[in-house]
């Protein structure tokens, strides 16, 4: 059964990026400082809310992440929602130099390792729920230990962009 919207995609991996990139979302950075050396994962892939009690989100993440391996084994992880005017920070700490991402960028680490970054939307503290097969990712279910509300709006990735809120653009529907 076939529609006018929709067409067979399996042998297009650059349209199936390009579609999902119309979905837009948040950004979050995983961080931990594991034998004093911090290692960033940033993630639009993450998603809040998936349970209250106990409070869960999920974050999929590429096999091919060497800093997952790293991460994974902290014992706790920091989750930082960028912020407005983050974009540039953003995209330092997705950086393929993996020693440099952190210079100059102010972060805060709990007592278990967390490392938070600073003028963040919103922080999390999370421990690792399940980690579970999902074709050529991880899907990690996040238990959330402590969590903090910025001030700061936070960042959109929409289109392969960084976009944010503003007033003009933002409209209350019924
Ligand atoms: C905006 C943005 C979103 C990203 N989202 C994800 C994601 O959801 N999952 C993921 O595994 N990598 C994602 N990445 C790529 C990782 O941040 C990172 O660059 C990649 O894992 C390679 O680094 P590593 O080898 O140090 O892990 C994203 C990168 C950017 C810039």
């Amino acid at each position: 059964m076939s529609t006018s919207k929709v067409r067979d995609i399996s042998a297009d991996a650059m349209a199936v990026r390009q579609a999902f990139a119309q979905f837009p979302s948040g950004v979050a950075v995983l961080a931990a400082d594991v034998n004093g050396e911090k290692h960033a994962l940033v993630a639009s892939s993450f998603m809040v809310g998936v349970s209250l009690t106990p409070t869960l989100v999920a974050v999929a993440v590429q096999k091919s992440s060497s800093t997952w391996d790293l991460i994974r084994g902290a014992a706790s992880i920091g989750v930082s929602i960028f912020g407005r005017g983050q974009g540039d920070l953003t995209r330092k700490l997705a950086s393929k130099d993996r020693a440099s991402r952190f210079e100059q960028v102010a972060v805060e680490v709990g007592d278990d390792g967390a490392v938070l970054i600073d003028d963040a939307a919103l922080w999390l503290e999370c421990s690792i729920h399940r980690i579970s097969d999902a074709g050529d990712h991880w899907m990690a279910l996040l238990e959330v230990e402590r969590l903090g509300v910025g001030d700061n709006e936070p960042l959109i990735w929409h289109g392969s962009k960084f976009r944010e809120l503003t007033d003009a653009r933002s409209v209350d529907v019924a």
